[in-house]
């Protein structure tokens, strides 16, 4: 795979690949013809419709492929966010319609605000009640607190397979399992958005209901995404107009990016094994030499139930945020909290709130997430800088270690 050669910022280290990755050069040469002369409408009869048409489903197929999942499984959104919101309004508006008794609905305290959000607004306007399932301080769900919290009532779950802050993995299948061992008409969905391209996602073997995936996470385009539906299951729409997506997601279809969505999955399919070994060895190597070489810090969530590509790591003595300008100013783009839910002052991270992390780790928190194009070097010089900042910061803060900050 190589990185579009155009690029203007070949000196940046960029470690914000769960924020948003590059596109691979494969990926914009097949879009490229879908911009410039394949640009019919998919819906039209004629030959470009038909090109059109032709480039979604492959892209279907190449999706399908990935997760293991059947062509007509999967449901084209604008990403990950919209794939969560008709996931959970979906379910929600036709279990009101055909069984109101069952109200409940059971998220993870860690999910991402497109899930947390969501779920707030279906508790005011449709009167679901929603629980909040714990975490213990690895960031994994307390299974003995979720089983008490599945019930007869229970009408959705949605936890998600791999945390966007900590990249904690959850024990998916088992708590499918556990759930639907209660009740089995509970409908279970899985935000794979961190998921897919850092550990094999295999629908059948999870056994899960709904699952959501988002292209611009893969070294695909951004304004693509998807929502695999198991065949059996339904949804109301959240979206109305033509009926596209089998009547489920009205609007003309983002084909172009789409089509890209395909080709990075399709990549994904052949380079998985090999990418995440690499950057599973830059994790441990960056792990370690971080933890020898500046002293109070603590890496956040799961050692081991983690994968590769993730790094969260407090600082005692230094604000994340300052951390980050500094690091940004030296070319290292790096990320506090959830990156992606807005740009406005970020508010401290219900992730690490949850892990029962003090104020004092939280404020110096700080992500790192890698990429299949980060080398052992970027990480050497990433720690480098690291220290040196650390440093600064503390001194300049008079931090002084025997004080326990709360
Ligand atoms: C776990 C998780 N869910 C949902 C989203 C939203 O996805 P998108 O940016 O495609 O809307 C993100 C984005 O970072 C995420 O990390």
């Amino acid at each position: 795979m190589t990185l579009n050669k155009k690029r203007n910022n070949s000196k940046l280290v960029y470690l914000d690949n769960a924020a948003s990755t590059p596109i691979h050069k494969e990926v914009v040469d097949e879009m490229l013809p879908f911009i410039h002369d394949d640009y019919g409408n998919p819906s039209s009869l004629h030959k470009l419709g038909r090109k059109s048409r032709q480039g979604i489903l492959n892209s279907r197929f190449r999706i399908a492929k990935s997760i293991k999942a059947n062509i007509n499984e999967i449901y084209f959104t604008s990403g990950g966010t919209e794939s969560n919101n008709l996931a959970l309004v979906g379910s929600a508006k036709l279990i009101n319609k055909i069984n109101p008794s069952c109200n409940q609905i059971i998220v993870s305290e860690i999910e991402h605000d497109s899930v947390l959000e969501t779920v707030k607004s279906i508790e005011k306007e449709m009167k679901f009640k929603v629980d909040l399932s714990p975490v213990n301080s690895d960031g994994i769900i307390n299974e003995e607190k979720f089983n008490e919290l599945v019930s007869p009532q229970t009408a959705i779950i949605s936890i998600m397979l791999v945390n966007n802050e900590i990249g904690t993995i959850q024990p998916i299948k088992k708590l499918v399992e556990l759930a639907k061992n209660k009740n089995k008409n509970i409908v279970f969905h899985t935000d794979a958005i961190q998921a897919i391209g850092k550990i094999s996602v295999n629908v059948k073997d999870l056994d899960i209901d709904l699952l959501s995936i988002s292209s611009h996470k893969i070294n695909g385009p951004k304004g693509a995404g998807a929502l695999y539906i198991k065949q059996g299951i339904n949804l109301e729409p959240v979206l109305f107009g033509g009926g596209q997506e089998r009547k489920l997601r009205s609007g003309t279809e983002n084909v172009h990016s789409i089509v890209g969505f395909g080709k990075a999955c399709d990549l994904l399919n052949e380079k998985l094994d090999g990418n995440q070994s690499k950057i599973k060895e830059i994790q441990s190597y960056t792990i370690n030499k971080i933890i020898k070489e500046i002293p109070f810090c603590k890496l956040n969530g799961s050692k081991n139930e983690r994968i590769p590509n993730n790094i969260n790591i407090s600082f005692l003595g230094v604000n994340g945020e300052d951390l980050l300008i500094k690091l940004d100013e030296n070319e290292i783009a790096s990320s506090t909290g959830s990156a992606c839910s807005s740009n406005k002052k970020q508010k401290a991270s219900h992730v690490l709130k949850a892990l029962g992390l003090s104020s004092a780790e939280i404020t110096g928190s700080i992500r790192f997430s890698m990429g299949y194009q980060n080398t052992k070097e970027e990480m050497k010089t990433t720690v480098l800088k690291l220290k040196e900042i650390i440093t600064e910061l503390r001194k300049i803060g008079e931090f002084d270690p025997n004080i326990k900050k709360k």
